[in-house]
Formats: structure tokens, sequence, C-alpha cells
């Protein structure tokens, strides 16, 4: 499977991966091949790139911590708690931790395998997808650091619902496309409280989710708000999803800008360790990232590029790559893995953002590539 932004989707290929709504339906399954009406009608939702089937990568497996089942029920039930509290102001957590118990169970069953979410959001589902994706990426940080299921529970509520004040600030601010006033930017950073204030009447739940809310946009230098908190000060839960947070926000795409990519965005981390971020949580949480996650198009030193196919979880930084244009540029027919741990002489000096049409085109009908060259 390959990601191709949406702009460069033709009929005839094939998804491959399902896209689902905002409220957890499926629009069009995986398999379905794309005509001109489908590519039309999911441009008019928003969706910025879709899954592609390629029959060359037929057998590459893409490896997720968290089933996309889950993410997609866990990202409904966010919808609907902040769907209460504009309705009525209330709201009951009890499937809520039970979803944050089920993303625990799956994370604990597949510690060994990198991050590399794959969600693909539309316009209005972005505060709910992100939430889900800073619980799970929060958690898993929390696990490095030792933390026994209770802290990794409620580090888990505290990252899914961080945002919840949000479901109290007008659409029309929030939606806002153009440069928000001096006063609606005070008026969004208001979450952080209205947050505190919404969860910390909430008994089911630890005060430390409430603390969370509270305290993700402070900064570890002080330049934060609500209270300019600094270092210690910032509970480390609140520090973790502020990684977490930063992480996510980067590298989901935008109908506006594509997604930036692991690598580029963990350059950022590293820019902000001391001054936004806490640098040991920031070291600790990068130990996870596939840089360069199955399905990257990469080129390397050689000139040579490929499409990563296997990922370790102790060399983030040096995956298996199949090569598909050679040195000068040409279609490589054979199949050639490398595998940057044993070939040290290669590196990766460059990621494609995207499939693009410089590259051989996606086949979905021609036939297995055979005689592996490692
Ligand atoms: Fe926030």
């Amino acid at each position: 499977m390959l990601k191709v932004r949406i702009s460069r989707v033709l009929p005839g290929m094939i998804l491959g991966k399902s896209i689902y709504s905002s409220m957890g339906n499926v629009l069009l399954s995986a398999g379905m091949i794309l005509n001109d009406q489908y590519i039309k009608r999911l441009k008019e939702i928003g969706i910025p790139a879709v899954y592609i089937k390629d029959s060359r990568f037929n057998e590459v497996n893409t490896p997720e911590v968290v089933l996309e089942s889950t993410r997609i029920q866990t990202q409904s039930e966010v919808r609907g708690i902040f769907e209460q509290i504009e309705l009525n102001g209330k709201i009951n957590l009890g499937s809520t931790k039970q979803m944050v118990n089920k993303i625990l169970e799956e994370i604990l069953l597949n510690q060994d395998v990198l991050v590399s979410l794959s969600d693909i959001r539309t316009y209005d589902d972005e505060v709910f997808g992100h939430s889900v994706s800073v619980c799970i990426l929060s958690v898993i940080t929390g696990l490095k650091l030792g933390y026994n299921q209770l802290q990794l529970r409620d580090l888990g509520i505290g990252g899914l619902l961080h945002d919840l004040g949000k479901a109290c600030i007008a659409k029309t601010i929030l939606n806002k496309k153009q440069q928000l006033t001096p006063q609606e930017f005070d008026g969004i950073k208001e979450h952080s409280r209205l947050g505190f204030d919404i969860l910390r009447q909430q008994e089911e739940i630890s005060p430390l989710a409430a603390h969370i809310a509270f305290q993700h946009h402070e900064k570890y230098n002080g330049s934060g708000y609500p209270r300019g908190l600094k270092g210690g000060e910032i509970h480390e839960y609140a520090r973790i999803i502020a990684v977490a947070d930063v992480y996510d926000a980067m590298t989901s795409d935008r109908i506006y800008r594509p997604a930036f990519t692991p690598m580029e965005t963990v350059q950022v981390l590293l820019e902000s360790m001391g001054s936004h971020l806490d640098p040991d949580l920031v070291k600790v949480f990068i130990k996870n990232i596939a840089l360069y996650p199955v399905g990257s198009i990469v080129t390397l030193n050689t000139g040579e590029v490929g499409v990563v196919v296997i990922t370790h979880p102790d060399f983030t930084d040096r995956p298996v790559v199949r090569i598909i244009l050679d040195k000068h540029q040409k279609q490589f027919t054979g199949l050639c893995e490398i595998d940057l741990t044993t070939s040290t002489e290669y590196t990766i000096v460059n990621v494609l953002n995207d499939y693009n049409e410089t590259l051989p085109p996606i086949s979905h009908i021609g036939s297995r590539i055979t005689g592996t060259k490692r």
C-alpha cells in the first residue's frame, strides 16, 4: 500500500484501506476500485489522502500498535462526549474508560511494534482523531517510562480528553480559516481551564486527568498557558501529552498541507527540547517512533529510490528498503531489498512526502516480481 494525496488519485486505483466518516461509518471499503465519482466525493468531504493498493507490495505488512477498528470506535466515543457537553453539559465516562482499557491491552500486546499511526481524517474529525492518537502515543511513552497499569490508564484518559474544553468554544472560532483576532485566540486558550472544570467534577476518573487538560499547553521554559508553569511544576503526564500533541498535529494531513514526515517532525521535537518540551521525555518518545514507516518512499545516498517494507524496533532509522528506481532514476524491474541494519554503507538522505508522478506508476494488475536479492 502507498499513501497518495487525493489530487493524485486516478480512476482505476484500488483502495488499500477503508475510509471512515467522522461518525465511524465505512464510506468506501478497502478493495474498491476508485472511479471519477468516488474521487470527486472524497475531495468534497475533505479527505486529504488515501491508501492505494500496489501489487508490488501485496505481501508487505503495515503493523499497527492499536487496531483501526479500536481507533475508530474510540474516536466516536470522544465525539459523543463532546456532543453531550454541547447538549446539556453532563457526561458519562463509563464507556470511555472501557475504550482506554482496550487501547491499553492492545498496546501491551504489541510492545515491540514501532508507532506509525496512519489514520486519514476528514476536516470535521480533526479534534477527535487527534485525541485518540495523543492517547495512544502518550500511553506508549508511559509504558517505556515503566508506569504501572493504573498510571497508564490515568494518562490515557487524560490524553483522550485533554482538549475536552474545546466543546465549550464556539465552532465559528474553532473552525475559522482566516487568522484569529487576539480576542478569539484568547477565547480558544480558555479550553484548558474549561476542560479542567468539567473533568474535575467527574468522580469516576482520577483528578489527574483534569490536571492534564489544565496543563497541556504549558511549556517547559514557562512560556505556555494558562499559568506559565515551567519544568517540574508541570505534571509529568501533561509534559508527555505536550510531546504527543506536537507530534500528532505535525504528522497529520491537512487539506492545506500534506503531513510532515515522522523524520521532519522528530527534528522539530529535538529543536524544541528544553524550550517547549521536556528534553528527557522527547528522548523516550522518539525511540518508539518509526522514523520511516512502512510505505515511505525514500532516496538513498546512492541515488536509488525505494519503498520501506520492514522497520526494526531497535534501529528506527535503518529499515529494509525495496528499490523501485535505480541510481539513474530508471524503473528497477528486479527485486532488490536492502536491509540498512546490515548494509551500513547505505543511508537514507531524503523522504518523499508523497507518491510522486516521477515514480513508476502504481500497477494494480501487474504480476508479482520474483527473484529476491538482498
Ligand atoms: Fe489543546
